[in-house]
């Protein structure tokens, strides 16, 4: 077997009602005053009622920032910094989607150590677990920032992604409540769904999977995909909404702990260049980029597939393998990924600077097969 480590920072609750309990969660930590980090949708709607009232309850004192924007960018992140009076909060409450959380965690970090957000910028630039206690309410199921040990923003100077890695930025409690993925709507549920799906079949691949990764990332495909389908058309599917948002947090839990791979990696240059949601990217090259592993890691992949229900046994391994990838493109075509990088305004002058990009990422060398520049350039041609 080989050696891992595996870590996993935060406390994770879940249960139906769960967010009526945040307040005493919050206070179980310790915490008294709280700055609270939403959107303007869940606001509006009333959707953190429950979380507003368990705060209440409990004698939490909290100030409400509603502002944050589907993906914030450098500028507002550093807008939000500078207005918000954050080391008066001794924690930062945020519900919503990846972006409010990544949000909530940038800004416990600057409020701790001070400086400005670029100074964090890469991997493990933090310091210490900072003074700000994060709780972590997701509404959607998809990104997993609940447990991970990212930051992500827009660089609108660079035209990409702002990234801050760090484990000591977990949050410290992540509160899973089904109740709350209700108001998803559809597009938002697919392209987040996928994203956790291929988080799952990135971290099984990858070159730094444990044994213990690969258990969390096969239970995390069996829940995404046995209930997908359902989950996306009917949001009040209460059932498969919940397996997916356990699925989803199971994926990153694995995820952060043996890295992720190709999908990832050509998923920050196409949404840089082409300005698709991220899970729309990571869903389009996901059968190419499983073939290419494939070769590699071919045992693998086919318990993947498997898993995904989509294998059938009766007939020769790689006629069974071919029909897997088309049931998979059959099932990605159906829940409207899009597999066409031409409908987002692709250009062959812009190939080769998206593999070289690729080839530079981060996500890369965790992969389990190591791609050439023409390899990659061979994966994004599939998609065109
Ligand atoms: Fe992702």
């Amino acid at each position: 077997m080989n050696e891992f480590t595996f870590d996993l920072p935060t406390s994770w609750r879940h249960g139906s009602g769960m967010a009526s309990r945040t307040g005493e969660i919050i206070k179980e930590f310790g915490c008294r005053k709280t700055l609270l980090l939403t959107d303007r949708f869940l606001l509006e709607q009333k959707i953190i009622g429950p979380v507003l009232k368990s705060l209440d309850s409990a004698g939490i004192e909290y100030v409400v920032c509603g502002e944050i924007d589907e993906e914030p960018t450098v500028r507002f992140f550093d807008y939000l910094a500078d207005t918000l009076d954050l080391k008066s909060f001794d924690s930062i409450l945020a519900v919503g989607g990846g972006s409010v959380l990544d949000v909530a965690k940038g800004l416990a970090v600057v409020a701790s150590f001070g400086g400005n957000i670029r100074d964090y910028n890469g991997f493990d630039k933090v310091p210490a677990v900072p003074d700000q206690k994060i709780i972590a309410v997701p509404t959607t199921s998809g990104t997993g920032s609940e447990v991970s040990d990212g930051v992500v923003l827009i660089d609108e100077e660079k035209n990409t992604k702002f990234l801050v890695i760090s484990k000591k930025i977990c949050p410290a409690a992540a509160i899973t409540d089904p109740e709350l993925t209700r108001s998803v709507p559809y597009r938002v549920a697919v392209c987040s769904g996928i994203d956790a799906l291929v988080h799952a079949t990135e971290s099984f691949l990858s070159r730094d999977a444990s044994i213990i990764t690969e258990t969390f990332a096969l239970k995390a495909v069996e829940l995404l995909t046995k209930n997908f389908k359902q989950a996306v058309a009917d949001s009040q599917n209460i059932h498969a909404r919940e397996s997916m948002q356990v699925g989803a947090t199971m994926a990153m839990i694995a995820g952060m702990n043996s890295h992720l791979g190709l999908c990832h990696a050509l998923a920050m240059p196409l949404c840089a260049h082409y300005h698709m949601p991220h899970g729309q990217a990571c869903g389009m090259v996901l059968p190419a980029v499983l073939q290419y592993n494939a070769e590699a890691e071919n045992e693998k992949v086919v318990r993947l597939l498997k898993t995904m229900g989509l294998y059938d046994d009766e007939i020769g391994e790689d006629a069974t393998q071919d029909r897997a990838y088309e049931k998979l493109n059959a099932f990605l075509a159906e829940i409207s990924i899009v597999s066409k990088l031409g409908s987002f305004g692709y250009r062959d002058e812009d190939l080769s600077g998206i593999a070289e990009a690729t080839l530079e990422s981060a996500q890369t060398p965790t992969n389990p097969r190591k791609p050439s520049k023409q390899d990659i350039a061979d994966i994004i041609l599939k998609v065109t």
